[in-house]
């Protein structure tokens, strides 16, 4: 026999065994463990880019920015940049902060797009405030005699060298129960629009600079998605098939609509 045929047959006959092995296309895709920084991503969450759509669920794509230690997915919420800090996959929860409020609360800097902050709603049923979480009032482009008449809610923005508060671009953060008692003539030497803004509880009452630590922190939120659980613990990848709108269980073999068969392994 010629060579080259030999070697031809060998081929055909290696890709065939590699085809009676092959897994499913899916589910193969969708096994690849995926980090962001020290979090691992996995369904409903994807990694625009990084990730089919087809390993999470509408919705819940993030993107990954930072560098070295300070990596971080970011989720994009009514306009603005959530970083996520930690993902509960059991409780289903999230631990966000909005990462221009945390970056300007974490810089002396006096950075004017605070101004793009935008109150966070929720349309899609998707995410929700978790609990027990604090609402505040954000008041921002507020007059330094305002700013020093309530310390207590000051937060950010200081001129350096001096560490004196700006003539008139101090932000406040008001507890939602102690906006009616501040009263709109106070809120009316705040230039900018109110924004809302949530914290973990425990600084609403506390001292000066707490409110900022607290702020920066974040606040946590709950997802609402098609459980895992079942095809996971028959061995299968949550997933979702943007053509018929159905949550798919993605198994070695093929796709499912729940779990996967017993025959799947
Ligand atoms: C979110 O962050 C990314 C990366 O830093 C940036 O490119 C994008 O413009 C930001 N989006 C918003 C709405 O701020
Ligand atoms: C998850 O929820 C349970 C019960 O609600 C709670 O006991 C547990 O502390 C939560 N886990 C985390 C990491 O928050
Ligand atoms: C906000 O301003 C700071 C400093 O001016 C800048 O580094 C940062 O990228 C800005 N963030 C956004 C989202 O524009
Ligand atoms: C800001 O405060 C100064 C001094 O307290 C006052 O003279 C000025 O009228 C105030 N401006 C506004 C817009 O309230
Ligand atoms: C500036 O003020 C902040 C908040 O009041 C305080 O934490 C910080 O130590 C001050 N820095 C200096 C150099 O005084
Ligand atoms: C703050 O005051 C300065 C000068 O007094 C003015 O140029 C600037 O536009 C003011 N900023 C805001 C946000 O009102
Ligand atoms: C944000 O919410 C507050 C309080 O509900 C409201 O007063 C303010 O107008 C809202 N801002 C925008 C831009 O919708
Ligand atoms: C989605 O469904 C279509 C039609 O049944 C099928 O052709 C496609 O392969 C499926 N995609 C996924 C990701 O399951």
């Amino acid at each position: 026999m010629n060579q080259n045929l030999c070697i031809l047959i060998l081929m055909f006959l290696l890709l065939l065994t590699e085809a009676s092995f092959a897994l499913d296309f899916y589910y193969q895709h969708c096994s690849v463990p995926v980090s962001c920084g020290r979090l691992d991503i996995s369904y409903p969450f994807y990694i625009q880019g990084k990730q089919e759509s087809f390993c999470g669920y509408p919705g819940f794509q993030l993107s990954c920015h930072g560098d070295g230690e300070d990596t971080y997915p970011l989720l994009q919420l009514s306009g603005n940049n959530y970083t996520i800090h930690n993902i509960d996959y059991q409780n289903k929860s999230l631990l966000v902060s909005n990462s221009l409020l945390s970056g300007y609360l974490s810089s002396t800097a006096c950075n004017d797009n605070i101004s793009s902050l935008h109150n966070l709603t929720f349309p899609n049923d998707q995410y929700k405030l978790a609990s027990n979480q604090a609402g505040f009032f954000l008041l921002y482009n507020c007059n330094s005699s305002v700013v020093e008449s309530f310390p207590k809610y000051k937060v950010g923005c200081f001129d350096q060298p001096t560490n004196k508060t700006r003539s008139n671009t101090s932000v406040l953060a008001l507890p939602r129960d102690e906006y009616p008692k501040f009263g709109t003539v106070e809120a009316d030497k705040c230039g900018g629009e109110v924004v809302v803004a949530y914290a973990g509880r425990g600084g609403e009452n506390g001292g000066v600079g707490l409110i900022q630590e607290v702020l920066r922190r974040g606040f946590e939120l709950n997802w609402i998605a098609s459980d895992c659980s079942r095809c996971q613990n028959s061995g299968g990848r949550c997933g979702f098939n943007y053509t018929t709108y159905h949550f798919r269980c993605l198994c070695p073999r093929r796709t499912h609509s729940v779990r996967c068969r017993d025959d799947e392994g």
